[in-house]
Order: C-alpha cells, then structure tokens, then sequence
C-alpha cells in the first residue's frame, strides 16, 4: 500500500522526458515473440507489472526472457510449445487475460486464467463468446468474470465476427486466434479503435489485411521470430501533458511517444479545450508513428466528448476529466459506458474523486459532465486503479491545497517510475 501526498504547483514544469514505454505494444511483442521459433529482440519494452505478468505468462508456455538492460530477448516456445501450463496469474492486466485467451485457444493448450481483485470482476464473455463460435472450448465463471477456464482443442474454424463494441482486446482475442482457424478470421469494427495487433502481426509473419472496418487475417500457426521497439506510452505522457497545461510557465518535451491515430484521441480532445501540443521529429519506430511532444501551459475551455471521440481516447478520459475541472465552462462526456468495465468503474471513481475535490460535475450512465471551476484539496481514493491515483496526481497540481491520494502502489502496473518521472519535471509526489 502506497499513498501520495501531491501539493498545489510551486512553480512551472519544465524539462525532456522520456517516459516508459507503451503497455499494448509491450505485451503484444512479448506475447508473439513468446510462441515464435527463434529468439525475438524487443527495445526498450516497458517492464510495469502487467508486462511482467506476460512475460510470465510466456514462459509457462516454453518461452525464455533475458534481460539485458533496456533489451528484452525473448526465446520463443515455438515447437515446443507446453500445452499444460497450469493457472496463470494475469495480475492486473485485463489485455493480458483477453489476448493470451485468443493466443492459446486453438493450440490444444490447456490451462486456467486466473487474476487480482479487479481482473476477478471484469467482463470476459465478451471473449469467449466469439473464441466459442470458433470451436474453442472456454468457459469464465456462470456470472462471466475470471477465473477462465480453456480447455484443449488443437484447431478451430474461420469466424466473421461483427465486434459488438469498439474493442481492440476482443478485436485481438478474435484475430490471435485466427490464426490457428482453418480458413482465419475476419473482424468488422464498429469504430477504429487501437490497431497494434494488425500492425505487429506481420512483423512475426502473420498475413493481414484490412480493408475499411475490416480485417482479415490468414491462419498462421508458426509464427517467426522478430525485432520490435517499444516506443513511449501516449497513455502515461497524458498524465504531463495535462499536468504541464495546467501549470502556469510550464514547458515539457515528451520523448519518442507513440502517435498512432487510434491512439491520439487524447491530443485532438485537448487540442479542441485549446491546448498547444506540437508534435516535432516525426518518424516511425518500426510498423508505428512516433514523435516528440512539446506541450506548453495552456488556459483551457470547455468540450463535448461523443461516442467517436471514446476509443482513441479511452485509457486517457480520467486525465481529460481533470483537465475538464480547471478548464473554463462545462465539459460533457457521452458514449463512455466501457470506462465502468476497466480497471476501476473509471466513471464513478472520478465522479469520487472530483466531488472529493470540490468539482461541480453529474454523473451519467454513459459519461460525464463536468462544470471547470476552483479545485479545492481534499482526500481522494484510487480504488485500486493506476489511471485514477495518476489523474488525482495531477489534479493536485492546479488545487488551493493537498490532495491525499491513497492506494497508488498500483500505479507500477503501467508507469514504473512515476514519482522519479514526476520529480524531474519539478512535480513533487510524496510517497508514504
Ligand atoms: C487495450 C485495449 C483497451 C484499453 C486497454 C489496453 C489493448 O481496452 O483500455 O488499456 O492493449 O488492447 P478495450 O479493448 O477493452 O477497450
């Protein structure tokens, strides 16, 4: 248990970061690069509890991590592939349980996905409905939630599955599996939502293709070893980008952060509130955009957030609320629902956390709204979810006086080293 005591901004931030690396492409690398034959390469992998938890994950099925400073060599199983691996621990991580369900369905792996507290309670027929359709044989608990149990099938067949909502989790699960169908599979999306298994797939020698909302992928049981490097979490560098628009004279530079368009909802929604983010030395880090960020302190207005606006900007809404708090005039959030599924009921978490902190806001079935106005200090509750003690972080930094974070340890599932991260830029986190 670790609790944060975070005072008002004593002065601008200031300074070039370069934040931990993105959680989706990390355990993406390390799960193809786990079943692959031969050894994948993987730069700069962000190593927070979830990814850990994969690697983990990973060797159970035959795979091997090295780690060498900021390079993880993953041996992949390939043929030797451990179809009984037991219980496996996903800890935290909702990506984790959904992907590797997707991964292992059709390989006559057998096994049980088990997970904390959080993961226990989260939805997971929204998987092993369209793996089922497939052929698989995979069963969560009577009321849908983890532990799951999959039993042993060694091949499925070709689904053209419609995703009843903009997953890129059950997007993946369908398309991992996929592979090991006799004929692949097919995903209609109804909104583009993050793209990372479409573009890495690929790279380990999957054949995809897309085509408008679809996208088809071809079986593919053996996959080959690759290179992958892990640039920058867009979902971590929002925490200091809002918190470097909030403080007066604040100036950060944000190193190597993946741009990808699924992703960058964040930018557009706080360029829209009248945020100056440039996006400078743009580039590609292997089949992603990357760039660097330079965010000035900016006086922010007001925003409507509609259903489109959700998926590129999911993981980020708890931050774009708080920037909605000190923004001027009233921000409203529709089309929201799937925050209440996350690590957290991210909706009622942060209606918690702003009344705790004097915010004037309504809380909706389907989102928010948010009148901007004074922040008072206060006692806040993370409800064991990294997002919200970061976003409590950060709306500390434009309150009258300190805000109490309790419950952040979980912060180190996605952002290892956010209080050293923090301090750099002149932001202090006190943690007790
Ligand atoms: C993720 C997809 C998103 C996101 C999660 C990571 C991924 O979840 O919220 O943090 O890596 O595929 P959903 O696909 O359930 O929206």
């Amino acid at each position: 248990m670790s609790d944060w005591t975070v005072s008002p901004a004593a002065g601008p931030l200031r300074g070039e970061l370069r934040l931990p690396s993105d959680k989706s492409i990390s355990h993406r690398a390390i799960m193809l690069g786990g079943l692959a034959d031969g050894e994948t390469v993987i730069e700069q992998p962000l190593l927070g509890e979830d990814t850990r938890a994969t690697l983990k994950a990973m060797e159970a099925l035959g795979a091997k991590g090295a780690l060498e400073g900021n390079v993880l060599r993953v041996t992949g199983a390939g043929a030797e592939l451990n179809r009984a691996p037991g219980t496996i621990d996903c800890g935290n991580a909702g990506t984790l349980m959904r992907l590797y369900a997707g991964l292992v369905c059709g390989r006559g792996v057998a096994c049980t996905l088990d997970g904390d507290e959080s993961l226990r309670r989260r939805p997971m027929r929204r998987i092993s409905e369209p793996l089922k359709e497939m052929g698989a044989r995979i069963e969560p608990q009577p009321d849908g939630t983890p532990p799951v149990r999959i039993e042993a099938v060694e091949s499925l067949r070709r689904v053209e599955y419609v995703l009843p909502k903009a997953s890129a989790q059950i997007k993946s699960a369908v398309l991992l599996a996929g592979l090991c169908a006799d004929a692949g599979a097919r995903v209609t999306e109804p909104l583009p939502c993050r793209d990372h298994t479409e573009l890495m797939l690929p790279v380990f020698g999957a054949e995809l293709k897309r085509d408008g909302a679809h996208i088809d992928v071809a079986p593919c049981k053996s996959l080959r070893a690759a290179h992958v490097e892990a640039p920058a979490d867009i979902s971590s560098a929002a925490f200091f980008l809002v918190a470097a628009l909030l403080v007066p004279g604040s100036e950060l530079l944000l190193k190597d952060v993946c741009v990808n368009p699924t992703r960058t909802g964040v930018l557009k929604i706080l360029r829209a509130m009248g945020a100056d983010i440039a996006e400078v030395n743009a580039r590609r880090c292997g089949a992603e955009p990357v760039a660097d960020l330079v965010v000035k302190h900016s006086p922010l207005q007001g925003v409507a957030i509609e259903a489109a606006d959700v998926p590129a900007a999911i993981d980020e809404l708890p931050v774009l609320f708080v920037a909605a708090a000190a923004a001027a005039g009233s921000t409203r959030v529709r089309g929201a629902a799937e925050l209440r599924a996350k690590e957290s009921d991210r909706l009622a978490a942060m209606a918690q956390l702003l009344a705790a902190l004097g915010v004037k806001h309504a809380e909706h079935e389907d989102g928010i709204d948010i009148e901007g106005g004074p922040i008072s200090g206060g006692a806040v509750a993370s409800q064991g979810d990294h997002r919200i003690a970061m976003a409590g972080a950060v709306a500390a930094l434009a309150a009258s006086d300190k805000v109490r974070v309790a419950d952040c340890a979980n912060v180190a599932t996605s952002f290892p080293g956010f209080v050293d991260h923090a301090a750099a830029a002149g932001w202090e986190v006190a943690a007790s």
